[in-house]
């Protein structure tokens, strides 16, 4: 474990962190979630939001695991992972009514800091917010 820790923080530093990140700073600072968790159940859906601003390092990562070289097939293997892992695919902690302000903290952290392949505004971030909450009840379409 402290191998792959090693590991983990080589990358970030190097590569910097995303929007799973801020939020799961949120949802840490909200619901005591461990941000390990936090991030894992994030990260699907935030790749999805990045729609085709992430397609090809997607494909890259996809391929380099040994899967078809595809974004959504790499999302898929996420969330796989995070099955055999015993991780829930998304987190019904998250209130509703706490969405807004989530995705405003998130936003005040990212914003324009993090190196993203897109930056997000409020409504697609309260649509990746919906979808790691298990609802996602707004139009199709308005992350891609
Ligand atoms: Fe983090």
């Amino acid at each position: 474990m402290q191998q792959a820790a090693f590991q983990g923080g080589r990358a970030f530093t190097r590569a910097y962190i995303g929007y799973a990140h801020a939020i799961a700073h949120a949802l840490g600072g909200a619901y005591r979630l461990p941000h390990g968790l936090a991030c894992a159940v994030s990260l699907p859906a935030v790749l999805e939001g990045y729609g085709s601003a992430a397609r090809r390092p997607l494909e890259r990562l996809a391929e380099s695991a040994g899967f078809p070289a595809s974004a959504d097939c790499f999302i898929s293997q996420l969330r796989a992972l995070n099955e055999r892992l015993g991780l829930p695919s998304s987190l019904s902690c998250i209130r509703p009514e706490d969405i807004e302000s989530l995705s405003q903290t998130a936003l005040r952290e990212a914003n324009p800091a993090y190196p993203v392949p897109r930056i997000f505004d409020h409504a697609e971030m309260t649509e990746v917010l919906r979808k790691i909450a298990g609802n996602q009840t707004s139009k199709a379409g308005s992350t891609a």
